[in-house]
């Protein structure tokens, strides 16, 4: 029986409470689909920064290398300075753990979730692969003359030839692998953005030559956002950089239902993997037991199957439609109808 080690990280505000219903989740998957786990809970987050002054203590990268997967809740604290804890614990995650694919599905379980007029569920389904360790995240820059009238800032979209084939490759095999229409399409600005979507668009191509049967495909990142409204059906896999990746599946998570269903991977196809609802940790609603868990049930789905749990993770996305499908009537109206710990009931009754 395979037994899997996997790091907890519920981090701030409602990322305990989504967290726990996914975590009873797991616990009736692995009955169901005979497998065993333990789980590890680290602390980190806002409450411990306030606390201890700690973001991430060296020693946990380490730690958490020896892991099969990480499970996250939400990063962020309002009594934190913005980006003291998305730098020091989800970025650092993401770049030390080298998981340079950030998968996100965007995917419409619910017409009623649906905020676009006339779009079913088989017009929006495809998935967008964000690069998640370079470009604008890499951090690179500076002030020149700050604080006077003269003052520059710079900051550089750091693209490594290396970096940018990695991930265009990741997302030609997952083309291959799952996509319906068997088409990657490149989301970039080669208009304007003259140096680092000349090696995208090059990298692109070249890659392309060993998948001849994928349809190869191109947008501008301004134009892929009015698609995503006006046509979504089009899309197959989008390949991105790393900051058009966060913005538009943003965008990609609303007309897929909302953040309440949206969930994504931080992915090192060779090292440890981390997954997480892509909404933030909503403050306003913690501890209510309001917030929708699906999302971050949909990641543990995505966990279970980049372990090797495919069934498993398929038994969670069945349960969680047939959930959706049958008792949430009221989530078209924009309320969820159920308290969080029901949905995550619901989801293990229907498993
Ligand atoms: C996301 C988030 C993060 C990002 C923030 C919290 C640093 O918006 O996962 O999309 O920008 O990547
Ligand atoms: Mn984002």
């Amino acid at each position: 029986m395979n037994h899997y080690k996997i790091a907890v990280i519920p981090g701030d505000g409602t990322g305990t409470e989504v967290v726990n219903e996914g975590l009873k989740v797991l616990k009736a998957v692995s009955q169901k689909c005979g497998f065993k786990y333990e789980t590890v809970t680290y602390d980190f987050g806002g409450e411990r920064y306030l606390r201890t002054k700690e973001v991430l203590p060296e020693s946990a990268i380490n730690e958490l290398r020896t892991f099969d997967a990480i499970y996250l809740g939400a990063i962020g604290h309002p009594d934190v300075k913005p980006g003291i804890l998305e730098k020091g614990i989800l970025l650092k995650l993401r770049f030390d753990l080298d998981q340079y694919i950030n998968l996100r599905p965007v995917q419409l379980y619910d017409e009623r979730f649906c905020p676009l007029k006339n779009k079913k569920p088989e017009h929006i389904n495809f998935t967008v692969v964000r690069e998640n360790s370079e470009g604008l995240y890499k951090g690179l820059g500076e002030f020149k003359n700050k604080g006077t009238p003269n003052e520059v800032a710079l900051q550089i979209s750091h693209n490594t030839r290396k970096g940018v084939e990695r991930c265009i490759r990741y997302a030609f095999e997952h083309t291959r692998e799952y996509g319906r229409k068997k088409m990657l399409t490149l989301c970039g600005k080669t208009n304007v953005l003259t140096y680092a979507w000349d090696l995208w668009e090059r990298t692109y191509y070249e890659v392309a030559k060993e998948y001849p049967e994928i349809k190869t495909d191109y947008a501008h990142v301004d134009a892929t956002t009015m698609w995503f409204v006006k046509n979504p059906e089009w899309f197959d896999v989008i390949v991105t950089d790393n900051m058009f990746g966060d913005i538009i599946t943003d965008l990609g998570a609303m007309i897929q239902g909302g953040m309440g269903v949206a969930a994504g991977g931080n992915i090192n196809p060779e090292g440890v993997s981390m997954f997480e609802p892509i909404g933030g940790s909503a403050p306003k609603y913690t501890g209510k037991n309001v917030i929708n868990p699906l999302a971050a049930i949909c990641a543990l789905a995505m966990l279970l199957k980049e372990i090797g749990e495919k069934e498993a993770g398929i038994a969670i996305e069945e349960s969680v439609k047939k959930v959706i499908k049958t008792k949430l009537e009221d989530m078209a109206a924009g309320k969820m109808g159920y308290s969080t710990s029901e949905v995550g009931d619901l989801v293990v009754h229907h498993l």
